[in-house]
């Protein structure tokens, strides 16, 4: 098959959570049983060009509609673990992907309905005729619609859609007369049965454009899949995912183990794998001396925790935790940032209080040699969200040997089987699970033994 992803992040270039893991480890996978895989991203300014190899410009340009004009786009061709990749630079004033961030601007949903349209112009333009197109999450959502009402008439008609939604909290709902700009017809799809927000008359919503519009639709885990079917999960998109149950499927995610294998990974002090695991101490080690961590115990536990600071990933238990671990003698290191102004402030004030503690870590920051380096040197790993469409971090954790203590929902719930829990076989059952998202039950997970 010829299958083409249409994506606003993809690892290592243009990564901001685990749908940029997500689009090249699964890419990666239909290359490896010999499917033809492209991808095509927005040329942003702040990606990491060091790893994109052979990247240069090609000689010819799309021209893609935008708000009753024409825009020429340059079109960039490059390889990023082994996929060829495509990168639209618009030739637009307002210079949507040149910004410095990825998302979080005034006009995203400007620059990724521009994009959506001009990756389907790419493929229109340079005579692509892939089998099927994938999009991702709402910025890539308008995809559907756009191909269904423009792109299939004028003969990009092979293809069929698959959405996937990686997270149903971000719909990027605008005013219904914000979708003209990209050449969607407002009066025909800001209706209910379409494109119009459950929640208001007024307002479109890319998410369930692509929920109707799509040949399938798919989320990251079976049991999210069952959540966001239900009002209390569903964001509102609950009736429309029913309505439409038939073509909508949770699959599990799955790591890169490449890109994610301590034999290999050489970000780390010494490699080590399951069956030789001695290097596992000496990356405990390594990072304790590079954080200044106590250094004077090596049975000393290690907890961690790499993540978004934002409500979904339980900031407060996360918090809770880090207090519980100092208290029942262990050692604590977080990684994570939050693009919400007031969680930053929080932790910034956290960092200052233990500058100088010889048991707590807290780096503020997005490091991904970092990263890797304390999947590796943890003993323990918290995910106490929640809720989590997949979450990644558990699996990571896993196949670096750390021990994850997750709250039972979402995709951990699919992934982390507790020690005690019998109604599950033995060896499946890989770590610490509590359902409450309470300080208490997370509390008892970090001390409980088996
Ligand atoms: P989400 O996509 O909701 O953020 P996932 O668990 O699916 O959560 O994926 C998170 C990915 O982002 C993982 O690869 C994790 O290692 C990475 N990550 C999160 N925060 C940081 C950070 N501060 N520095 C480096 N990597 C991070
Ligand atoms: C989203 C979800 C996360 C999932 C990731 C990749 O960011 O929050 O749970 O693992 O997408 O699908």
């Amino acid at each position: 098959l010829h299958v083409v992803h249409i994506a606003a992040e993809m690892a290592p270039v243009a990564k901001v959570g685990g749908l940029g893991d997500v689009v090249t480890g699964l890419s990666k996978a239909l290359q490896k049983k010999g499917h033809l895989v492209e991808i095509i991203l927005p040329k942003y300014d702040c990606m990491q060009y060091d790893r994109v190899r052979d990247l240069r410009a090609l000689d010819f340009e799309v021209e893609s509609y935008f708000e009753g004009r024409l825009f020429k786009n340059k079109i960039w061709i490059g390889t990023i673990e082994g996929l060829p990749v495509y990168f639209i630079e618009p030739l637009h004033p307002d210079k949507f992907f040149w910004r410095g961030q990825f998302y979080g601007e005034h006009d995203d949903f400007k620059r990724f309905s521009f994009f959506s349209r001009a990756a389907l112009e790419l493929l229109l333009q340079a005579g692509k005729k892939p089998d099927i197109i994938h999009c991702h999450d709402w910025q890539t959502a308008f995809v559907a619609p756009l191909y269904w009402d423009l792109y299939a008439p004028k003969g990009l008609n092979s293809a069929r859609i698959c959405f996937t939604c990686h997270n149903f909290e971000y719909q990027g709902t605008a005013p219904a007369s914000e979708m003209a700009s990209c050449g969607l017809d407002v009066q025909q799809l800001n209706r209910p049965d379409r494109m119009q927000d459950n929640s208001s008359h007024e307002r479109v919503n890319p998410i369930k454009g692509a929920v109707v519009f799509s040949n399938i639709v798919t989320t990251v885990s079976p049991t999210y899949a069952q959540e966001v079917r239900t009002a209390e999960g569903g964001r509102g998109l609950h009736t429309t995912l029913n309505l439409h149950s038939k073509k909508f499927i949770g699959i599990l995610n799955g790591i890169d183990t490449d890109a994610w294998n301590p034999a290999s990974d050489s970000f780390l002090e010494v490699q080590y794998s399951a069956t030789d695991v001695l290097g596992k101490a000496e990356n405990k080690s390594a990072l304790r001396r590079q954080l200044g961590l106590s250094r004077a115990n090596p049975r000393q536990p290690l907890v961690s925790c790499i993540t978004r600071l934002v409500p979904q990933k339980g900031v407060h238990l996360i918090r809770h935790a880090m207090y519980r671990t100092m208290e029942l003698g262990g050692q604590f290191i977080l990684l994570g940032s939050s693009p919400i102004l007031h969680i930053q402030r929080e932790f910034e004030g956290i960092v200052s209080q233990f500058q100088n503690h010889d048991h707590v870590r807290l780096i503020l920051k997005y490091d991904e040699s970092l990263s890797h380096r304390i999947y590796a040197a943890s003993d323990m790993f918290i995910i106490p969200s929640i809720f989590e469409p997949c979450g990644l971090t558990q699996m990571i954790a896993m196949r670096y040997g750390s021990i994850p203590i997750a709250r039972k929902t979402g995709g951990l719930n699919d992934s982390v089987f507790d020690v005690d829990d019998d109604t599950v076989p033995l060896q499946f059952r890989n770590g610490f699970t509590f359902l409450n998202a309470d300080e208490q039950k997370l509390g008892s997970s970090l001390f409980r033994r088996s």
